[in-house]
């Protein structure tokens, strides 16, 4: 295996986790809570799914920038000689770190508190709002992914 292949594993595999992991909660867990869970179950379970995932985002967050001017350096001379779609992938990539960090940050107390006082129609609100913004990074995320593999001239 050389340095390249590596680092684009390593770059690769937190990729997969992070957007796989929005792709599943967003798409499959969401639904099945919703199908058959009440409310007050609904809003326990969030908050110790959010706990366990965002372990492996926090790593990937760190690993992303780290690998992907790993591979910069490896495969092109200079940052301002890379092909655009990298540089949209290190734009789409602030914007996406930007949105975790509000779900993480702010978001995910406002859950946590009104879970721990039982309110839950604040609850609801908070993970409402998780939710569209979980959504929103899951389509940045899809479409980096996409953009990534094309490799678009533009
Ligand atoms: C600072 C952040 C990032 C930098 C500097 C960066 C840089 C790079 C570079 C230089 C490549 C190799 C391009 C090539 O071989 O033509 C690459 C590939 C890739 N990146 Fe990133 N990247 C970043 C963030 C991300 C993020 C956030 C994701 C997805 C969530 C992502 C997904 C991918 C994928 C899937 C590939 C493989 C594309 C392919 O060869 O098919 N990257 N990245």
């Amino acid at each position: 295996m050389t340095l390249y292949s590596l680092t684009y594993t390593l770059h690769v595999l937190p990729a997969l986790i992070w957007v796989g992991g929005m792709f599943f909660a967003w798409m499959i867990l969401r639904p099945a809570t919703v199908s058959e869970l009440d409310t007050p179950a609904r809003l326990k379970l969030w908050p110790e799914v959010f706990r366990r995932f965002f372990q492996w985002v926090w790593a990937a967050v760190v690993m992303l920038p780290v690998t992907g001017i790993g591979l910069l350096h490896l495969r092109f001379p200079s940052l301002e000689t890379a092909p655009a779609y990298v540089h949209v992938m290190m734009g789409l990539y602030l914007v996406m770190l930007a949105l975790f960090l509000r779900v993480r940050l702010l978001q995910l107390p406002q859950l946590r508190r009104a879970v721990e006082l039982r309110d839950w129609p604040a609850g609801g609100a908070a993970l409402g709002r998780i939710r569209r913004l979980v959504g929103f990074n899951l389509v940045l995320g899809l479409s980096l992914v996409a953009i990534a593999a094309a490799r678009p001239i533009f």
